[in-house]
């Protein structure tokens, strides 16, 4: 369906998916490439208020399936208003976060199941990631590269959680490996720029 290329950046907070954003940046500038980059939660004028309100410290008594629902909703807005024009464009677009954070974060760490994915196979229709980079990253690590004094609703849960959700990145990687790269991303920033600027000059090749 798309003549553009879908990428997303998948993993662990604090596993250095700004940065290597940043590199793909670097990359289609220098290749004039065109490219936009954007983000989930967020992406839109009402996505971006869906997630004040999601990560919001205040909101601790949202519930697990209002918090599916609501990345679910930010992610409808952001196909329909920005992903799916620009790929029709030609465009490439390059999303930090998208359906595979909700079915690791949602269904995994929240243990919400398969129904995480159902309801965001209806958010996204057709419209999914041509290549998805996990970034690898035990969460421990990820938790001692980021600021603890600035956490989000999410950040803000315990490791044990965070595990979880790796767990299930792991799993979903290995289930959608069509389109999973898996990345190790203990390794220095540019190591890692390097295995993810190979694979994505492999998927333009392909486009042509
Ligand atoms: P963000 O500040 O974007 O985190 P990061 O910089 O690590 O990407 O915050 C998004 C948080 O929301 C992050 O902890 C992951 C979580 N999340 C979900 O739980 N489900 C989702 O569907 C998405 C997109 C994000």
């Amino acid at each position: 369906m798309n003549m553009g290329l879908f990428i997303t950046l998948e993993g662990p907070d604090g596993s250095g998916k700004s940065t290597q954003i940043g590199y793909l940046k670097d990359f289609f500038e220098a290749n004039n490439i065109e490219c936009i980059f954007t983000r989930e939660p967020g992406g839109t004028h009402i996505g971006e208020k869906l997630r004040n309100i999601i990560l919001d410290n205040e909101n601790s008594e949202m519930c697990d399936m209002t918090e599916a629902l609501l990345y679910a909703a930010s992610r409808a807005q952001h196909v329909e208003e920005v992903i799916k024009p620009a790929l029709k464009e030609g465009k490439v677009v390059v999303c930090d976060r998208f359906i595979d954070s909700s079915i690791a974060y949602q269904g995994y760490g929240r243990c919400l199941g398969d129904l995480v994915r159902v309801i965001n196979e209806y958010a996204v229709g057709d419209c999914m990631p041509d290549i998805t980079f996990l970034m690898k990253l035990s969460p421990a690590i990820g938790r001692s590269r980021i600021d603890t004094n600035d956490l989000d609703r999410l950040e803000q849960e315990k490791l044990e959680f965070h595990n979880k959700v790796y767990e299930g990145y792991l799993k979903i990687a290995e289930h959608y490996r069509e389109r999973f790269v898996c990345v190790d991303a203990q390794r220095d920033k540019e190591a890692v720029r390097d295995d993810i600027i190979a694979a994505v000059e492999k998927a333009l090749k392909v486009r042509g």
